[in-house]
């Protein structure tokens, strides 16, 4: 008798647990880096190495950290970088080798970079795993939209027509409950440029609002390094000169890169013994590096997305603060392009300077629908998504708690 009050208190508890708090459904859409990328290789062009595979079946290429080790790292970069076509004004891997994304709909190649599931490859698994105690289900009110993070916005299209399907068979499979879009990085931007191209009714229908984890508004100095002498893969360490071929051939790092409505017309971003560059001269930096293409990259994608416009959503935005950031590129004749410049720090979240995360406050009295924010000082760009404090924050927004303050 004992035994069956007590399951059956635990079936109560859990079915209210449920029904309490599992409200409106959530998309993640992961920022540059956060969906992974299988491969197939036929390849006809000698890879850099003889022991760098020529043929293979389907294998995890982002991220499987084992790639990443010295050596192996060619091949890698090799797979991963991206040719452009002047004429079609499109990039395409290499010959002979073939990708996907894998995953979407679902949270699994969201949740982590690396999908042998190492705690420290864990992307958006803290916030998905927090969620799934609390009743919520993978697949059903819990979705992810990756996408190949190495194109810009110019080359997404068939990937927001699937993010559009996404969202009204969420909305359909749950009931017809909106939808709250929660992103990171890059994300931000990817999703503000999406719902520009939503209609009110549309959103009105189908967004609840979207949470904007540490996003980019205004770009970031740190593009700039990749793009000049490339940089390590957030945690991982890594040759900069040895990953810059990939940095440098993903139009998405042109599309971070600092936007002219965020730095002034003459403030210094890069020195070199040559000459000084703004925000301005990028034309003049991608010739000086002998890199023209980063610059039709950056021509292909920097009217696509006016950040300075609202989302016309309610929106909440999460950032860290107060963790040096790269501000000002230093080269001199030893380093200029090729090895790390001196960093002049600024404020931000190791990754974004702080008036770009800051972005969002352009939108403020420009829209009806309310914007929050919340600072979170001291906490770093990748780090902030297992920060009991975002964790929080988004189950608030989720379990409609956050509607009742
Ligand atoms: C690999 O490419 C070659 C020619 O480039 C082709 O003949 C062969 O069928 C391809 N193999 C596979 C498995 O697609
Ligand atoms: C670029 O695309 C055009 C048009 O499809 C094609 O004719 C040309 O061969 C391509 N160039 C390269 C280098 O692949
Ligand atoms: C879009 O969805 C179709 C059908 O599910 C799929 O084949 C395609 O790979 C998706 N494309 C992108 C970019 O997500
Ligand atoms: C779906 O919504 C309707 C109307 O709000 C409600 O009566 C019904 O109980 C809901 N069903 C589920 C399974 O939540
Ligand atoms: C770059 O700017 C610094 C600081 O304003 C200045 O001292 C330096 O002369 C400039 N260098 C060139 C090459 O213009
Ligand atoms: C750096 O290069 C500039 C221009 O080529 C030259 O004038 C200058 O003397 C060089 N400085 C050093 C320290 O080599």
């Amino acid at each position: 008798m004992i035994y069956h009050l007590f399951l059956f208190s635990f079936i109560y508890i859990f079915n209210n647990i449920h029904a309490v708090n599992v409200h409106y459904p959530a998309i993640f859409i992961p920022g540059d880096g956060g969906s992974q990328i299988w491969a197939r290789l036929n390849r006809t062009l000698p890879p850099p190495h003889f022991f760098c595979s020529r043929h293979s079946n389907w294998f995890e290429l982002w991220l499987d950290i084992r790639l990443i080790l010295p050596e192996v790292i060619d091949c890698f970069v090799d797979n991963m970088r991206l040719t452009y076509n002047e004429t079609t004004k499109k990039t395409s891997n290499l010959e002979g080798v073939e990708t996907q994304i894998p995953g979407f709909g679902g949270t699994s190649t969201v949740e982590y970079f690396d999908s042998s599931g190492f705690p420290y490859s864990s992307y958006f698994a803290p916030i998905v795993r927090s969620l799934v105690t609390l009743g919520y289900t993978r697949g059903v009110n819990l979705r992810g939209a990756p996408y190949d993070f190495r194109r810009g916005l110019d080359e997404q299209d068939e990937f927001f027509a699937n993010f559009t399907q996404l969202v009204k068979d969420t909305y359909e499979l749950n009931n017809q409950t909106q939808v709250v879009l929660v992103t990171h990085s890059m994300g931000g931007p990817f999703a503000l440029y999406w719902l520009h191209q939503q209609t009110s009714e549309f959103k009105a229908k189908y967004i609840r609002s979207m949470i904007n984890i540490a996003a980019p508004w205004g770009g970031a100095i740190k593009a700039l390094r990749l793009m000049i002498s490339g940089d390590n893969i957030d945690v991982y360490i890594v040759s900069p000169i040895r990953v810059r071929p990939y940095q440098r051939s993903a139009p998405s790092t042109a599309f971070v890169m600092p936007s002219v409505n965020f730095w002034d017309k003459d403030e210094i971003v890069v020195v070199s013994p040559q000459r000084n560059y703004t925000v301005n001269d990028y034309e003049a930096l991608f010739n000086d590096i002998k890199f023209p293409t980063g610059y039709a990259y950056w021509m292909n994608n920097k009217d696509l997305l006016n950040e300075l416009k609202p989302p016309e959503i309610e929106v909440h935005e999460l950032y860290g603060s107060h963790i040096p950031t790269p501000g000002v590129l230093l080269y001199d004749n030893r380093t200029f392009p090729d090895l790390q410049p001196i960093v002049l720090p600024d404020d931000g979240d190791g990754t974004v300077n702080i008036r770009s995360l800051l972005g969002f406050k352009n939108w403020e009295n420009k829209q009806k629908q309310d914007i929050h924010s919340l600072e979170i000082p001291g906490v770093e760009h990748l780090a902030i998504l297992k920060h009991p404090t975002t964790i929080n924050y988004v189950t608030q927004v989720l379990t409609g708690q956050f509607d009742k303050k």
